[in-house]
């Protein structure tokens, strides 16, 4: 159903998360689409409603938000609810402040072990009829894991109620990859393993891993950010086109390509941890995770068959930037009798920091000589002032749109996708911070490189 929800529940509303994107996310809503619903915090925090309502103020005035009418509804629509999460009180509870809504959306916003006891006591306190969950990753820890949590969730919610956020497909750019892709048809003929030589994905960020040390040396680059937003991106560049306009349309081709990408073996990943990141607070001494991860993906697929696609991701690099290059064939034959470079033509998709579409081509230098120089054409630039992608799923999910948000098949191929290699069965190499990484990621992308490291 698309109906909009009743009542916007928070689970960890004094949490982190909560703190850095619900607050704000929710009071865009308010200012934007007149999102006008009860919202009740949950959390086991010993705190009273004065006391979240500052904390609230204090994250929205923290990101910057002008003390306006909008902030004042907010504050004036939060409610909350102090308790344990294994205790059925604390439920009873919630359902007092749901009052006479119909069809709450509860956004768990809690760590994914306490998925189960939670939505438990949601449906005993019938707090799940006709609601709507939203969770955040990490779903599971491997396929088998995430089916069990897939699994503990649909006991309760049917799939189609159920968003698990993945905020990269709430990005602008990120759906402005499949706008370009599919509203100027003369892109269609050439994107495939005719005219595709190589894809490449860079996603850098200058910074470590800051005071999330505990987290991360759970997790590491690959499973930070590859295994589900490089991911998404990738599907973005080479899915087919959708048919059909319901909210599956585009999820069923993403799980189609997802499913199609070869499973990563110990060849196809170089994995690096800078210096210094065991002496951040939280991480063990000794640890092996690595903070930067370089793959090569295949697609088995005709379209995509013997088109290898090289993703980077790490901290401490040269610059924060998120670029994709598609890099089409080189001529079959030299007819100049000059080398034209790997990298001549291509298509260039910056997503962050700004939003950028530029071609690559070879062209003539003026002179008696047939030689060129390769120039590269703008074709679009501008700054992402868009949505903040918190703020468009939270709004999407109220309203029962699902197609930004990921499915249990999705979420179980990107598993498929890593499992191989999970438990850091591979060696790390160091890098110096400031880097691109190790030398080794070199060696990765060999003959069809180099990498194209971004300008900012
Ligand atoms: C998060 C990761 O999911 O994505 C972070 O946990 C990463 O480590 C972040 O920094 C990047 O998101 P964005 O929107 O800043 O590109």
């Amino acid at each position: 159903s698309t109906a909009y929800s009743d009542a916007f529940v928070f689970l960890g509303a004094t949490g982190d998360l909560a703190y850095k994107q619900i607050f704000p996310a929710l009071r865009g809503l308010i200012r934007d689409e007149g999102f006008n619903l009860p919202i009740i915090g949950v959390a086991k925090a010993g705190w009273n409603l004065d006391q979240f309502k500052a904390r609230a103020k204090d994250s929205l005035s923290h990101h910057g938000c002008p003390d306006d009418e909008s902030c004042a509804k907010l504050i004036d629509l939060l409610h909350y609810v102090d308790g344990d999460y294994n205790d059925p009180s604390t439920f009873e509870q919630l359902k007092k402040e749901l009052g006479d809504a119909q069809r709450p959306l509860h956004y768990l916003a809690i760590p994914p072990s306490l998925f189960g006891v939670v939505a438990e006591h949601l449906a005993q306190a019938s707090c799940a009829n006709n609601a709507r969950v939203v969770v955040e990753k990490p779903f599971g820890r491997d396929v088998e894991s995430s089916h069990q949590l897939g699994m503990t969730l649909q006991k309760y919610f049917p799939e189609g109620n159920i968003f698990r956020i993945d905020h990269y497909l709430g990005k602008e750019p990120v759906q402005n990859i499949l706008y370009t892709r599919f509203a100027n048809p003369m892109f269609e003929p050439i994107w495939n393993r005719e005219h595709v030589r190589s894809i490449q994905i860079t996603m850098a960020e200058n910074f470590g891993v800051q005071d999330r040390g505990k987290f991360y040396d759970e997790v590491g680059a690959l499973l930070d950010v590859v295994q589900n937003h490089m991911l998404q991106v990738v599907a973005n560049l080479t899915i087919d086109p959708p048919t059909g306009e319901d909210h599956d349309s585009v999820r069923n081709r993403r799980s189609e390509l997802m499913r199609a990408i070869r499973p990563l073996t110990a060849e196809n990943i170089v994995r690096g941890q800078y210096e210094g990141y065991r002496s951040v607070p939280g991480v063990r001494p000794g640890s092996p995770v690595e903070t930067f991860v370089a793959v090569r993906f295949e697609i088995d697929s005709w379209r995509w068959a013997g088109v290898p696609i090289y993703v980077r991701a790490g901290k401490m690099m040269p610059v924060t930037c998120t670029e994709a290059v598609i890099e089409f064939k080189r001529p079959p034959r030299e007819t100049f009798g000059e080398l034209v470079p790997n990298t001549s033509a291509h298509m260039r998709i910056r997503l962050g920091p700004d939003m950028q579409i530029a071609m690559g081509v070879r062209v003539k230098t003026p002179g008696e000589r047939m030689v060129g120089r390769d120039v590269e054409l703008e074709l679009h630039r501008e700054a992402v002032r868009d949505m903040p992608p918190y703020e468009r799923l939270l709004g999407d999910a109220s309203r029962g749109n699902n197609e930004l948000f990921s499915r249990q098949d999705l979420v179980e191929a990107q598993w498929r996708v890593v499992e191989p290699v999970l438990g850091f069965v591979t060696p790390y190499y160091s890098y110096a911070p400031g880097s691109w990484g190790p030398e080794e990621a070199n060696q990765l992308i060999g003959n069809d490189g180099p990498w194209l490291d971004p300008e900012v």
